[in-house]
């Protein structure tokens, strides 16, 4: 090392994980349907290099108009100076943006740790695939973030929901936190995001990922319900109390105090937190902020609720868990089936026109 040369800052968090490798010298697969889900991957692959990075994004056209924000639509906020609207609502949405990413990093972790541990080498080829999509989204949505200049750091309880994940001895458990729980999550924020937007970069980046977690979302159930099936039920209460763990992370997370990325989304809009907090009160009570926009969806009760429940991760305990959590155990798949991937991809290619 010169004199000159400085460390660079250590960006990186490591830590030891459980997960058991596992060869298997049976090239095939138990699980017929994976073979469609692979060539599908394979047919869909996609390069964020080619989408058009030189669109100009105009400062005074916001990434989420106003009229399409839940915030926006609160009387607090509008009483707010036209400056600290505009900064508040790009702040806000590079906030949310920089969760895509972080979010997205965990993903790649999560696919490349189950290509390691699954035994079905059927779906060893699958993750794989997985994990060079996650790499191309954190790739995409790395640039995005870059080129909007505005960076956030993880919000704290998507942090530790995916590091719970990553963390544990057993493959089936990684698939639940992140293609049942956390996939669910981002399929229904990136549906909402691209029909919240119409700034055409992003609007093409979230289209593509959208294609490919929808993808994600269906290996969780074409891999886990046979699985799921064939165990004793003991391990299958085992994982049924795993499924409501996360959960419970994510919606307490999402119930916690402002963490501290947002305060400072409020500090440089000149917004106090509490009278923040109390305008969000006076919008809930006023029903503003609770019902969602049409075509909004609601990723716990529209996607991840049905997904554990059709891969039989709801127990009769865990039922009553749910339950006493406040968290409705919702067994409608009606949007879960129109936005995963059955047939083709083509399905959330025609979003405009789907029925949820
Ligand atoms: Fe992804
Ligand atoms: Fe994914």
């Amino acid at each position: 090392m010169t004199a000159k040369a400085q460390a660079l800052p250590d960006t990186s968090h490591t830590y030891d994980t459980l997960m058991k490798v596992s060869w298997n010298f049976d090239y095939g697969s138990q699980i017929a349907k994976l073979d469609d889900l692979y060539e599908r991957a394979k047919d869909n692959q996609w390069n964020a290099s080619e989408l058009a990075w030189d669109t100009p994004i105009d400062p005074s056209n916001p990434i989420i108009a106003q009229e399409h924000s839940q915030y926006g639509r609160m009387p607090f906020f509008q009483k707010l100076s036209r400056a600290q609207q505009e900064t508040f609502m790009a702040h806000s949405t590079a906030q949310m943006l920089s969760q895509f990413l972080h979010g997205e990093q965990g993903a790649l972790l999560t696919a490349a740790t189950i290509a390691h541990g699954v035994p079905d080498v059927k779906a060893k080829y699958y993750a794989a695939t997985q994990t060079v999509d996650e790499a191309r989204h954190v790739e995409a949505y790395d640039r995005y973030v870059n080129k909007i200049a505005i960076h956030y750091p993880m919000v704290p309880w998507l942090k530790q929901l995916i590091d719970v994940t990553l963390q544990t001895n057993n493959y089936c458990k990684v698939m639940i936190g992140m293609n049942m729980i956390v996939e669910g999550l981002a399929l229904g924020a990136f549906n909402n995001m691209y029909r919240q937007t119409e700034e055409p970069l992003l609007k093409a980046i979230t289209f593509n990922v959208m294609r490919d977690e929808s993808r994600h979302v269906s290996f969780g159930h074409v891999y886990l319900t046979p699985t799921i099936a064939a165990l004793h039920a003991d391990d299958r209460e085992d994982l049924a109390q795993f499924a409501f763990d996360g959960v419970k992370i994510l919606m307490e997370g999402q119930a916690a105090p402002m963490d501290a990325g947002f305060l400072k989304v409020l500090e440089v809009s000149g917004i106090d937190a509490e009278d923040f907090v109390a305008g969000m009160k006076e919008a809930e009570a006023l029903g503003i902020t609770r019902d969602l926009p049409p075509g909004q969806i609601h990723s716990v009760k529209d996607l991840m609720m049905p997904a554990l429940v059709r891969a039989g991760l709801i127990t009769p305990r865990t039922k009553a868990m749910f339950e006493a959590a406040g968290i409705p155990v919702n067994a409608d798949l009606t949007v879960l089936e129109a936005m995963e991937d059955k047939k083709s991809d083509m399905n959330v290619l025609n979003a405009e026109q789907a029925a949820y």
